[in-house]
Parts: C-alpha cells; sequence; structure tokens
C-alpha cells in the first residue's frame, strides 16, 4: 500500500472521531470558535460557486427554546407520528417506543435538549444565487438540487470543523420551515436548510457504523452482485437499525428498551 500523507491521516481521524451529539453541557465555548467554523464552512464547494448560504449564529438563550419548541411541535410530534405506522423495529431509533405511545412523545420531546448548547447555527440558503449555476441543473428533477447540494456541503464541513476543535454537533433536520423562519425573521424568499447546535457532549464518546468499502465500491463498471433487490434493501434496514439503535441511544443519553 503507497503511504499517506500526515493530513490525510489527520483528516481520516477527524472524519471517524465526529459523531453526532443529541445530548449537551450548557458549557459555554471559547468566543472565537464559533467564527473559526463558519471560516471553514465558507470554502465548501458549490454549484458554479454560487455559494447560496446564509448563517444565523444564535446565542440568546430564550431564541434557542423557542426554536427547540417550534421544533417539538412541528418536526417530533408529526415524525413520531408518521413513524409509529411503521413496524416496530424500522422505525428510525428515536421513536421505536414501547408502552403508551403518547407517553413516549412527551418523553421525546423534553429529551430533546439542542438548546442548551451554547451556541446554535441556522443554515440558510438564497435560492436566488443559483441563478449563476447552469440552467439545466434546475430542470433533471429527480430531486437534483445545486442549492441543497451546496448546503450540505456548507453544512458537513460546518461539523467536521466541530470536530477539529474538539466539540461536538447534531445535524436537526427542517421539514417545515416556516415557524422558524417567524422565530428568526428570516424572508420567504430563502429557505431554512438545517438547525446545528454545537457545544460539549453529554455523553461519552462511541464508535460509528458504516458499510464496508468493498459493498460499495465498483471497479469500472457496475457490478451487479453488489446490487440489492428491494427485498435485500429490506433486510438491510433489518440490520442497520438492530446495529445502530443502541448508538443513537447513547447518543441521547438514554438506554435502549430491549425486547422482553
Ligand atoms: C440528511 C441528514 C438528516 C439527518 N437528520 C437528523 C436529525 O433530524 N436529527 C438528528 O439527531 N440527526 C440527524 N442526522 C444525523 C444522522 O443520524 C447521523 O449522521 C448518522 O446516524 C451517523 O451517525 P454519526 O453522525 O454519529 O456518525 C441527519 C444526517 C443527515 C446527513
Amino acid at each position: 500500500m503507497a503511504e499517506t500523507t500526515k493530513e490525510y491521516e489527520m483528516l481520516l481521524n477527524i472524519i471517524k472521531t465526529r459523531m453526532s451529539v443529541r445530548k449537551f453541557r450548557p458549557d459555554p465555548i471559547p468566543d472565537d470558535y464559533v467564527q473559526k467554523i463558519l471560516e471553514v464552512s465558507r470554502w465548501a464547494m458549490s454549484g458554479a460557486n454560487s455559494q447560496p448560504w446564509e448563517f444565523i449564529v444564535v446565542k440568546d438563550p430564550d431564541i434557542k427554546r423557542q426554536l427547540r419548541d417550534a421544533y417539538s411541535e412541528y418536526n417530533t410530534d408529526y415524525i413520531f407520528w408518521m413513524e409509529q405506522q411503521r413496524e416496530y423495529k424500522l422505525r428510525h431509533p428515536s421513536y421505536q417506543v414501547k408502552g403508551d405511545p403518547r407517553e413516549s412523545l412527551e418523553f421525546n420531546k423534553k429529551k430533546t435538549n439542542w438548546h442548551l448548547a451554547p451556541a446554535v447555527i441556522v443554515v440558510l440558503g438564497d435560492g436566488r444565487r443559483q441563478w449563476g449555476t447552469v440552467m439545466g441543473a434546475h430542470t433533471f428533477g429527480r430531486g437534483q438540487s445545486h442549492l441543497t447540494d451546496g448546503l450540505a456541503n456548507a453544512s458537513f464541513l460546518i461539523h467536521l470543523a466541530v470536530a477539529a476543535l474538539g466539540l461536538t454537533s447534531e445535524w436537526v433536520s427542517i421539514h417545515v420551515q416556516e415557524p422558524f423562519k417567524r422565530i428568526l425573521g428570516v424572508p420567504d424568499l430563502l429557505m431554512l436548510y438545517l438547525i446545528i447546535p454545537i457545544g460539549y457532549p453529554d455523553v461519552g464518546p462511541r464508535a460509528g457504523t458504516r458499510r464496508p468499502l468493498h459493498d460499495i465500491v465498483h471497479h469500472d463498471r457496475y457490478d451487479m452482485s453488489k446490487y440489492m433487490t428491494n427485498e435485500d434493501i429490506i433486510r438491510y434496514l433489518y440490520g442497520l437499525r438492530e446495529a445502530t439503535v443502541g448508538t443513537h441511544a447513547a447518543s441521547r443519553g438514554v438506554k435502549v428498551e430491549k425486547d422482553s
């Protein structure tokens, strides 16, 4: 094997030790860390370099709480009930709950404590900046979007920079933007893409889980022996849940309920 560079080893180490944390300590972070993190993020790749991102750094405890409350009301509640329709073991790990679902929902909402993180970065996108990219990129369909691709790149660089500074973060998906826009006063034309709380973890480190390279890499042409049928995918999902339900619970500082 060819020797790698120390930069590669450092990068790989940061990437492999970065982890999503869903329980934060309120301890403050150094004043200029957010600026350092966003300095990394603004160098992300984007279609035609149109750089659609903007960031709102929220440190005000009252605004952070309002965001978390909106998240509980508009995201957690909705997603919780959607997940209850699936077979138990296929549900997202956060929503594999036993007993009275209403009680579990309340527990779930209360457990979400990212508003206690000392800083919350909200990633916004201005779709009009995409006028800079090739027009064809807007027409292919299949969910392709240079806007969200660019925002995802900028967001992931935030997570990486956070890890490089010895902090942790969470990817808080936004499905219903309007309540958050109202709280933050974001103009209608902008897209509210993601909430990223950052701070120190209130849970211990854990190993990540990823598919092995062998399963996902093809050489020269698509290797059909690696193609998964629909049924294979369902089997894969059962395995994935089995492997990750414990680590997900650990990231939230809760214990997994074992089957009796
Ligand atoms: C598109 C996307 C959506 C995600 N949504 C959420 C989310 O809403 N809440 C959350 O806590 N984590 C969310 N995550 C984080 C993933 O669950 C997490 O990255 C994955 O389980 C791997 O774990 P790790 O980040 O600890 O390596 C999301 C990640 C991505 C890329």
